[in-house]
């Protein structure tokens, strides 16, 4: 019998990566009153997603999750918010088409603030202070004042996540996702890039497929699914005492929900089965990711899906693997072995950015031939085992920015001081993010084509 559940009863187990106040009761104070306010996300939403997930799950779809490492107070700009949701729908779009299945799209973003760190401190010239922890903690600046845990970033981090969804549900809501809009976006993009040739014959098919339903009558003003799209929210939920106050009863099934996003997952660092993360994540009711490092072993595995998913329901678990590039096949086909042998219903996605970060010019970056390596990896895994692989879980931003290494534009390590504005790890830009998008869709293609039941594999 598993011991019972409240939303504070991580507060008595082991605990990672947590941040020292220095006046605890300030906190107190603080977690009080956001347990006033209103949740950012509301349960039907996320049993929704579940739902959506249920069918990626059951190799019926595919996830898309991306944003930014870290979200920052200093760059809280709707023309980062615009850029990100772009670049991302046009990601979206060249992926569902590759398919021929639903995308699911779950943002990093709107609650991304919290940050695990390898080290409680952080030495610069001879001056040792405390490591920087995300906006929602203490301040990125190197200054003994600003690394200093201030409860106050807690309000300020729920005001922005209520803020960026209310844009962000506009957007997917209001017109800016209408399909066609987006594909000239992408057309765009494939005349800017050096390695466009690759990805026109995809766009130009994308292209006849929508002229070829507005003949028939099907367009964005005669169908709503057309001018709209479901987007939600995910981020790592590290941070417990700000997530024990956003979590809420549902009043309609009477269960518990956090409300902070519609997914939240578990860090690699605090997934220790018997820890506080874990306990808190185990009885709250949304879909959740769980990222699964080197470090993670089969029965290790097992052990996590039968205290967080018990009940085996689709939908509910998506692990998300990040190997690095170089081992993902001495980890991968274990651990999806021993999943389909307990029979777990799962989503297996791929983070092919966090194990690949090196150090180049001064700068942590990524080189680019790494991330599509990883991703290749997990697809050849996926294809051999005979098991879906569901989603991808990216690091990205809609800006122009060099902070990792290579892609169409061959970025060197030289240009990475041009614009590199990251507040944690390198992200992919705009014209990375889409490259990969296209590489994806090349090994769904593949995957599509071995699908029986389906239409387009028997006719070539
Ligand atoms: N509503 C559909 C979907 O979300 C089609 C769609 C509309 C779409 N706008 C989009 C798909 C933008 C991707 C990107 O799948
Ligand atoms: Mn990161």
């Amino acid at each position: 019998m598993a011991e019972k559940w409240t939303p504070d009863s991580w507060r008595s187990k082991p605990i990672l990566q947590v941040p020292e106040y220095p006046d605890e009761k300030a906190l107190a104070d603080v977690e009080e009153r956001l347990s006033t306010y209103p949740p950012l996300v509301f349960a039907g939403e996320a049993r929704d997603l579940k739902r959506q997930l249920a069918d990626v799950a059951a190799g019926k779809g595919f996830l898309l999750q991306g944003g930014d490492c870290a979200e920052s107070f200093a760059e809280h700009h709707p023309d980062h918010i615009r850029d990100f949701f772009r670049v991302f729908l046009q990601m979206a779009v060249v992926l569902t088409y590759a398919a021929s299945q639903p995308v699911v799209k779950v943002g990093r973003i709107a609650g991304q603030f919290a940050k695990p760190r390898s080290s409680n401190t952080e030495t610069k010239d001879g001056v040792e202070l405390p490591s920087y922890r995300g906006d929602i903690i203490n301040d990125i600046a190197f200054s003994s004042e600003g690394r200093i845990p201030d409860p106050n970033r807690l309000s300020m981090a729920y005001r922005q996540s209520a803020a960026t969804l209310n844009l962000l549900r506009a957007f997917a809501q209001g017109g800016f996702a209408n399909l066609d809009q987006v594909h000239q976006w992408m057309v765009g993009f494939i005349s800017d890039s050096p390695q466009g040739h690759r990805y026109k014959e995809l766009a130009d098919r994308i292209t006849e497929a929508l002229a070829f339903m507005r003949a028939c009558g099907i367009d964005s003003t005669s169908v709503p699914q057309l001018r709209s799209t479901d987007f939600f929210t995910s981020h790592e939920a590290l941070l417990l005492g700000y997530e024990e106050s956003l979590t809420r009863v549902d009043s309609t099934s009477g269960d518990w929900y956090a409300t902070s996003g519609h997914m939240l997952w578990i860090g690699d660092r605090t997934r220790q089965p018997d820890h506080a993360h874990v306990e808190f994540f185990r009885g709250i009711k949304n879909p959740i990711g769980l990222k699964c490092g080197p470090s993670m072993t089969p029965e290790g595995l097992i052990e996590l899906i039968d205290i967080l998913n018990p009940d085996n329901e689709p939908g509910r678990l998506t692990l998300i693997c990040r190997f690095g590039s170089d081992k993902v096949f001495d980890h991968l086909p274990q651990l999806v072995r021993a999943v389909e042998r307990e029979g777990k219903s799962v989503i297996w996605s791929c983070d092919p950015m966090h194990g690949n970060t090196i150090s180049a010019g001064g700068y942590k970056t990524r080189p680019f031939e790494r991330i599509l390596k990883e991703v290749e990896s997990f697809f050849a895994v996926h294809r051999a085992e005979g098991t879906h692989a569901g989603g991808i879980h990216v690091e990205m931003t809609g800006r122009n920015v060099t902070e990792c290494t290579g892609g169409a534009h061959a970025l060197t390590a030289d240009q990475l001081g041009d614009r590199y504005h990251t507040h944690c790890d390198p992200r992919l830009n705009a014209d990375q993010a889409l490259e990969l998008a296209f590489l994806i869709a090349e090994n769904l293609k593949t995957e599509r084509e071995g699908r029986h039941d389906d239409p387009i594999a028997v006719n070539g």
